[in-house]
């Protein structure tokens, strides 16, 4: 899913990966925008093909990105995030030098807006 990303601006290539509970696994890489804040990170692109595709319950998400640590979700991301997998589902943020950790919403966006 990385080597699919489309960014020419940053060079920054981000894969991530989004397994259901039913076992299907939907990707997503980063798409850059000449207007930049139209780009869509990796992590948004898998949750919204899954979302297209009319899966809602999911099991665990995996971002890769060929970064020195781990890579960590940008805010926007952790609010999507947020609208749609439970506070303690696995995040596993990993780098292509094989570096890994494994993280909940809980900890990357504790207290989050709700409308209820
Ligand atoms: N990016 C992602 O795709 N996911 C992240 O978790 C962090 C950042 C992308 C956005 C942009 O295309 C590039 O990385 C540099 O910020």
């Amino acid at each position: 899913a990385m080597e699919r990303a489309y960014a020419p601006y940053s060079k920054f290539k981000v894969g991530a990966a989004l397994l259901t509970n039913n076992g299907t696994i939907y990707t997503g890489c980063n798409i850059e925008n000449s207007s930049y804040s139209l780009t869509c990170c990796a992590e948004r692109v898998a949750i919204f093909t899954a979302i297209a595709n009319n899966e809602r319950d999911f099991n665990k998400l995996a971002i890769i990105a060929n970064s020195e640590h781990p890579v960590s979700p940008c805010g926007a991301c952790r609010h999507v995030m947020s609208e749609c997998f439970t506070q303690t589902m696995p995040i596993i943020l990993a780098n292509t030098k094989g570096d890994y950790e494994e993280t909940t919403l809980e900890q990357l966006l504790p207290n989050s807006f709700r409308l209820s």
